[in-house]
């Protein structure tokens, strides 16, 4: 079926959107409305406070929010709110948080906290001419034109750290770039860096004009591309990491501490070399850090873009962690670069964010940036450990079950059935429907 266009969906009510999706999409089958509306929050303020998150809401889309305890993290012992769908993440999570209890848990260290951002501009001048100019009038007018918007931020500790000009004439003709720098303090800053940068655009823009040492044909070819944000911030970057003696390495699948060890640090060392196991080695990171990032109302798109271009950093993608089993210690370290905030966007809006927040002890920004670097490392210390003994399906699939389970309309007297019948043994879908079959045939 050819659908329709349509004008002015954005201004239709809630109700009239939703007529519209089923009438045009949906065969007028009016049973969508029911799914859309079993979502739907009864109190009507925290209802609305989520429709006005975004755009063109129709409902509410859930994500289980889970919990991992016993992370022990610079001496503080943590329970990590984990917002994900995928089964055993959080099961991992608490797993490798368990195992590292007693040995010390989790140490961060904060490596650097600036973020970045560029007014990218074209500019057929002489390179030296502007980089004169930048150095002795415009620098001063930046930070002068900027003192409004970055006083509430000096206030509190941050503000423009450095401005540069960066010549990139050689990459793309007569393109330059204003670099900034900024601490943001405990907020990720993206609207405070935004504001700041079109500020310098205009600036920039204002001073080139009245500028007499250009002519006013290398004026007339100026053009402001574009004021943004990086969402590259490899100088916002944390350590996390855990050690201990590899004798203490045990693991419950009978493998030895050596052949453990020897193993573990294999997997990662294959994942340093090998893009193709570093991408599904950093998703699994990834999947620790997106988890709390949603639960405490970061921005998870940002920090996984940040998160592959570092692995990237050096031309070939590669893993985000490390080891060495160097004079009987094994050590497992993560450096995650990663922007994220506390106070600002959702954090003071969306209840769970709250709940999260409180929950971490109300982290500073830079305390919530070891926490996720810590979920990282821990997921992918799960993760490996697992490949590298029993395999990843075990735990996966014993997770999973509940789910295969619940398409096939189980009950609750079926489910613990199927949970007494995989103890020893590994869930796979087709088991799965073959004794359900013969459980229903009986
Ligand atoms: C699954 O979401 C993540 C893993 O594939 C990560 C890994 O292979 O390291 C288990």
């Amino acid at each position: 079926m050819n659908h329709r266009p349509i004008e002015g969906f954005s201004k239709l009510s809630k109700q009239k959107k939703i007529d519209w999706l089923i009438s045009e999409y949906l065969s007028n089958d009016r049973s969508y409305e029911q799914i859309l509306q079993q979502y739907w929050n009864n109190d009507a303020a925290l209802q609305k406070m989520h429709d006005e998150f975004s755009e063109n809401t129709i409902s509410n889309f859930y994500m289980p929010y889970g919990i991992a305890p016993n992370f022990l993290i610079d001496g503080k012992l943590l329970a990590l709110p984990m917002a994900i769908e995928e089964s055993s993440v959080v099961a991992a999570a608490s797993k490798a948080a368990k195992f590292w209890i007693d040995k010390g848990g989790f140490k961060t260290t904060i490596i650097n906290t600036e973020k970045l951002g560029h007014t990218h501009f074209i500019f057929k001048t002489e390179a030296h001419k502007l980089l004169h100019f930048f150095n002795f009038k415009l620098k001063k007018k930046l930070l002068r034109t900027t003192e409004d918007i970055t006083k509430n931020m000096r206030n509190r500790g941050g503000g423009i750290l450095d401005i540069k000009l960066i010549d990139k004439t050689a990459e793309l003709e007569d393109y330059y770039q204003l670099k900034a720098s900024f601490d943001t303090v405990d907020s990720m800053g993206a609207n405070f860096i935004n504001s700041c940068l079109e500020q310098f655009g205009k600036t920039l823009k204002e001073e080139v004009a009245k500028e007499e040492s250009f002519s006013q044909e290398e004026k007339d070819s100026f053009q402001i591309v574009m004021n943004i944000l990086s969402n590259y911030t490899p100088e916002c970057i944390v350590r996390a990491e855990v050690s201990c003696k590899i004798e203490d390495l045990k693991d419950e699948s009978g493998i030895s501490n050596e052949e453990f060890a020897w193993k573990f640090k294999q997997a990662v060392t294959i994942a340093e070399i090998e893009p193709y196991r570093a991408t599904t080695h950093n998703k699994g990171i990834m999947n620790g850090v997106d988890a709390v990032v949603i639960a405490t109302g970061n921005d998870f798109r940002a920090t996984e873009a940040c998160a592959h271009a570092y692995a990237a950093r050096n031309g070939k993608y590669s893993s985000l962690t490390h080891c060495t089993t160097d004079n009987g210690i094994f050590r497992f370290w993560i450096d995650l670069p990663i922007s994220v905030g506390v106070v600002g966007g959702l954090t003071n809006l969306h209840p769970l964010v709250k709940f999260s927040l409180a929950l971490l002890g109300k982290p500073s920004a830079q305390e919530l940036m070891s926490i996720l670097a810590v979920s990282g490392l821990a997921q992918n210390f799960g993760a490996l450990r697992s490949l590298v003994t029993t395999g990843i399906q075990k735990g996966h699939m014993k997770m999973h079950l509940f789910n295969i389970l619940n398409q096939f309309g189980a009950t609750e007297e079926e489910k613990q059935h199927f949970v007494t019948y995989f103890k020893d043994k590994t869930v796979s879908h087709h088991e799965v429907i073959s004794e359900l079959e013969k459980l229903r045939n009986k």
